[in-house]
């Protein structure tokens, strides 16, 4: 079964496509041989410790890090600006952010300024595409409030909607998550599976919770340092996995695979 899912994978175009890339920062290996493919429709998870390569992942698929060793290519092509232009990308959360002096709708026209320029005044028209894109994250009665004062998963939602503003066929997603309660992080995940079946944009997603995203990832990748596992959501919790990406102290318990908190910390430190 999971074979024929292989060949049928292997004959569709992977948007990014990972050979042997290797990364090091001051002498030593934060990547070592990674072979990483995902393809149209899908929604990845990418999954492993503080310090262990995920955003630097990131940085190498959208051509921001050059890898000392491997290839790369992004939309079948070395990544680099016009690669970038088709990726809606959500950095890793940044405090500096809530507080600017901004409302929603600059925030979406922000995402805008590719297409506009940035020194053009964004036109009625533009505010009209920055409105329909809130109202696809059903943000748009929310369009003339301070960005700062939302919460947030509303600021993720509006996230959402400028890195949607280039119409990207893929978001890239840095622990979009971080600090969301656990209902809001659901709704959070059912606009990425609309946003995926409705406009068949896929997504690359960072997260430390391993539970709630194996329950609404395609596909999981498992790093630290090295690619441990990289598959279906449902086989990534063996225990030698586990071990391996997250060390001994950390013991993985699946209740069931729509579990939302799967993992704590193991006491024993054997
Ligand atoms: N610009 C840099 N210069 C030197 N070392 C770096 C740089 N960026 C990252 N590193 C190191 O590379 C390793 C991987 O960092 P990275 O940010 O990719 O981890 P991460 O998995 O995203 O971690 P987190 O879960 O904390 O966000 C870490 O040891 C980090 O200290
Ligand atoms: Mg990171």
């Amino acid at each position: 079964m999971r074979n024929s899912v292989i060949d049928i994978a292997d004959q569709k175009e992977a948007l990014v496509d990972l050979n042997d890339v290797w990364v090091a920062y001051d002498g030593k290996w934060v990547l070592k041989s990674i072979y990483f493919k995902c393809y149209a429709g899908e929604i990845s998870g990418i999954v492993g410790p503080n310090g262990g390569g995920k955003t630097t992942l990131l940085n190498v698929i959208m051509g921001l890090l050059r890898p000392q060793k491997g290839t790369v290519l992004l939309f079948g092509r070395k990544p680099g600006k016009r690669g970038r232009l088709e990726v809606g990308y959500l950095p890793q959360i940044s405090h500096a952010q809530e507080s600017f002096p901004v409302t929603v709708l600059d925030v979406v026209l922000m995402g805008l300024y590719n297409r506009i320029g940035f020194f053009h005044r964004p036109d009625r028209n533009n505010k009209e595409v920055a409105i329909n894109l809130l109202a696809e994250v059903n943000m748009a009665d929310h369009a003339e409030r301070p960005f700062g004062v939302l919460s947030g998963g509303q600021q993720q939602r509006v996230n959402i909607a400028r890195a949607l503003a280039s119409e990207p066929k893929l978001l890239v997603l840095d622990e979009p998550s971080t600090g969301i309660d656990s209902v809001a992080q659901e709704d959070f995940y059912e606009l990425l599976a609309k946003l995926r079946d409705e406009q068949g944009i896929s997504v690359i997603m960072v997260s430390h919770d391993i539970g709630v995203i194996t329950s609404h990832a395609d596909q999981i990748a498992c790093l630290n340092v090295q690619l441990h596992y990289h598959g279906e959501p449902d086989s990534c919790f063996s225990p030698e996995i586990s071990e391996k990406v997250f060390g001994k102290d950390l013991k993985v318990i699946v209740h069931d695979s729509k579990c939302a908190t799967c993992y704590h910390r193991h006491q024993d430190h054997d």
